[in-house]
């Protein structure tokens, strides 16, 4: 069993939610401030000091449409970071978990992505992901790559706080012809503790079940909070922004071992209820 983890990207999303679920270990946080992972140096002083038997990184450049401008910025944490820490881990045998993205696919399927699936990202983002992958392949074998899609949690910035903060205007216009697989942070963390001890290496699919589009999201959402307001669809293209997004890219796993997540609809659930406090 993994016992002293370092934890990269501590103080995001999944980051903070990793830091509950693997409470049990010796976990050893970094945040941006603390560890910045497109500095080789700074990641091969961390690794020499802590001595990990685990790496799990949870930072990344998360901009989609401000990758587009600024596409040095996205390669940075993205492809270079993650680069990093696998020269750091790879001499010293360590694994490395690392995390990516369902848009590291182009979206033009008809049929929920598997671990096999060839990924096409059409993106600046999406395209930095997929060079991260790539270097912890190539570089660390000792790798559980975790792919996962539409992150929310209680606290941070995502596509749920952001729609529910809009519930005030009495109505929202939310695109209806994009479909993914919305995922509860906590519960993708659950997962992820799960593979850590398998030295399975490879890739995961690690996402809620079900399939939705961003407008039964948002509805769901609305639902489950009992929000006042009318959600309206509105198709990509009266809704265009600077980065394209995939029109398809929910995530299937054929991986072993399984790691299933509850259904889409829970986590909506889950979060409503930490919402209300
Ligand atoms: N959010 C989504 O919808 C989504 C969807 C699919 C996949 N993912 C992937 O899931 C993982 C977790 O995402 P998340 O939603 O938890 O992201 P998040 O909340 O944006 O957290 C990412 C953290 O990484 C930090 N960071 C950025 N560049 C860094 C660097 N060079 N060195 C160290 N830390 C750095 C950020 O710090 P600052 O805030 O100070 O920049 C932030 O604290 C990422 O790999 C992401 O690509 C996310």
């Amino acid at each position: 069993m993994a016992r002293r983890i370092l934890l990269a990207g501590a103080g995001g999303q999944l980051g903070r939610s990793l830091r509950e679920v693997l409470a049990d270990r010796e976990l050893h946080p970094r945040t941006r401030d603390e560890l910045d992972i497109a500095s080789l140096d700074a990641v091969r002083d961390a690794v020499a000091q802590i001595e990990p038997d685990l790496v799990v990184n949870a930072a990344a450049y998360n901009a989609v449409d401000a990758a587009e401008e600024d596409p040095e910025a996205a390669y940075s944490g993205n492809a270079l970071g993650p680069r990093n820490l696998a020269v750091a881990t790879a001499g010293r045998a360590i694994p490395l978990l690392h995390v990516s993205t369902d848009y590291v696919f182009d979206g033009r399927g008809a049929r929920p992505y598997h671990e096999y699936d060839r990924p096409a990202p059409r993106t600046a983002y999406g395209k930095s992901k997929l060079a991260g992958e790539d270097a912890v392949r190539s570089i660390n074998p000792r790798h559980y790559i975790v792919r996962t899609a539409w992150l929310y949690h209680p606290d941070g910035k995502n596509f749920a706080n952001t729609i529910v903060g809009l519930a005030d205007r009495g109505e929202v216009r939310v695109v209806s012809d994009q479909y993914g697989s919305p995922t509860y942070v906590p519960h993708l963390a659950t997962g992820i503790a799960q593979l850590v001890d398998s030295e399975a290496y490879g890739t995961y699919h690690i996402v809620n079940a079900g399939e939705a589009s961003w407008f039964d999201f948002a509805s769901a959402l609305y639902a489950e909070l009992d929000l006042d307001a009318a959600v309206l669809p509105v198709s990509t293209a009266e809704f265009p922004r600077p980065a394209e997004r995939p029109r398809y890219s929910v995530l299937t796993s054929i991986q072993q071992p399984r790691v299933e997540l509850p259904h889409w609809k829970d986590g909506v659930r889950a979060f409503a209820a930490a919402k209300r406090g």
